[in-house]
């Protein structure tokens, strides 16, 4: 519901909640995550189901619960904190982010999402607000894709769009179920919850905000993600005893398709068509081994599906010619099937106008990373809300967000759930 619509009360209450918002609060918050899986060079390593995870996780659900928050989870281990004392068959206004993050990452990817919603929380205490509809926060498991080639796991999964048994591991495989069978101790989360509404505050991951010299971004697409394996086959051989013209080189025909995959992408006009060779793997990887077999793991996105597919296509058929040509074999494999999601115009002009009624000047834009509220976003009012980045670098030890910035962007954040929380009772009964 546009704030700017809400009614005075509304429009106070949610004032009220932004002005709570207390920045050295959520910033210890921020640095006490960092520490975890803190890596010297002021990365973040925390992947779905390591320890360092489950440490980020114990301390969050510590949190919500000081917040007076009920904290539960699912049986993937997605956890809720909720603010009516997780009652079943009820329609809930969540918000949230994630607490995984690549290999070496950033400290603020989605940290400031999970940190923004629960800051929220202690605001509206703070501020004397009580919600009239449940309220939870969410910290979505496994987004990532590090520990699996696919990202959104956890999301995905609390969606019914996934299951564990289409999991790819990335790295050592290990037993999902029996991991989650281990953890199954851990309170569930009643039955029928609904979520109605899901906002995301989310760093950009690139330099749009910053370069106009904006603070908020409201989002109004997020990139579908095709995820494939290409294997190519070729022939080990002595690198001394076999002449050039005598060679299967796997890791040659992976070079050429490399530069094809990157072309595919530079062929597209639009800036969110985007095409990566993420990880290539050589065999045997000897220093005197002609390479027998290589792998490539590709990651292709954008806001139109027919684009991601012609990129797709452009690589395939480039490909197949490299590998005729030079007598290898290919086996093309899909991960996942990227689907763009547009955000409803409705939820991106209510949180323009929140952003506004807060003093902000908002800016639209789409977004090239992927993120959880697309996996509901087919049944749910899903909103993002975006901060800049520094030099737009993420997913690496330097990323960076002021902490004036991450306090606009849960100001806005709190505003609109407020009124959200607030607005079940008052749109029609009063
Ligand atoms: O891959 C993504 O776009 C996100 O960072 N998980
Ligand atoms: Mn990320
Ligand atoms: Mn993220």
């Amino acid at each position: 519901m546009p704030l700017g619509d809400a009614d005075a009360r509304l429009l106070a209450a949610a004032r009220r909640a932004a002005a709570a918002v207390n920045e050295e609060r959520f910033m210890r918050r921020i640095e006490a995550l960092a520490q975890i899986g803190g890596l010297p060079n002021g990365g973040v390593d925390r992947p779905a189901f390591s320890d360092t995870e489950r440490a980020a996780t114990d301390l969050f659900a510590q949190w919500m619960h000081e917040a007076g928050l009920t904290v539960r989870y699912d049986r993937f281990g997605n956890m809720f904190g909720s603010s009516d004392g997780n009652a079943p068959n009820v329609s809930v206004a969540a918000a949230g982010s994630h607490l995984d993050t690549v290999p070496c990452g950033g400290r603020y990817d989605g940290v400031i999402g999970c940190i923004g919603a629960l800051e929220t929380i202690d605001a509206m205490r703070d501020a004397g607000i009580t919600p009239t509809m449940p309220m939870e926060v969410v910290v979505w498991r496994a987004e990532e894709p590090y520990r699996f080639m696919q990202g959104r796991v956890g999301s995905l999964i609390f969606a019914g769009k996934l299951a564990t048994a289409d999991l790819v591991h990335r790295g050592e495989p290990f037993d999902v179920e029996a991991s989650l069978n281990a953890d199954g101790g851990r309170p569930v989360r009643a039955s029928g919850r609904t979520l109605v509404s899901l906002l995301e505050l989310h760093i950009e991951q690139g330099k749009r905000l910053q370069d106009a010299g904006r603070v908020i971004g409201v989002v109004t697409a997020i990139s579908g993600t095709t995820r494939l394996k290409i294997a190519v086959t070729g022939m080990a051989d002595h690198s001394g005893a076999t002449p050039m013209e005598l060679r299967h080189d796997a890791l040659c025909a992976a070079a050429e398709i490399v530069l094809a995959v990157e072309q595919a992408g530079l062929a597209e006009p639009m800036p969110e068509s985007v095409a990566t060779t993420a990880i290539l793997s050589v065999t045997p990887g000897a220093m005197n081994v002609v390479p027998g077999s290589a792998e490539l793991f590709l990651d292709i996105r954008g806001t139109e599906t027919a684009r991601i597919q012609r990129m797709v296509d452009a690589i395939t058929e480039e490909a197949e010619v490299i590998a005729g040509r030079r007598s290898v074999n290919l086996a093309i494999s899909s991960l996942t099937r990227g689907t763009p999601v547009m955000l409803e115009p409705a939820m991106v002009t209510s949180i323009e106008r929140t952003a506004n009624a807060l003093g902000y000047l908002p800016m639209r834009m789409a977004s090239g990373a992927g993120h959880d509220v697309q996996s509901v976003a087919d049944r749910t009012r899903v909103g993002m809300i975006f901060v800049p980045s520094k030099g737009g670098v993420s997913h690496a030890p330097h990323e960076f967000t002021s902490s004036a910035d991450i306090a606009s962007g849960i100001r806005v954040l709190a505003a609109e759930w407020v009124c959200t929380s607030l607005q079940v009772h008052d749109c029609g009964t009063g």
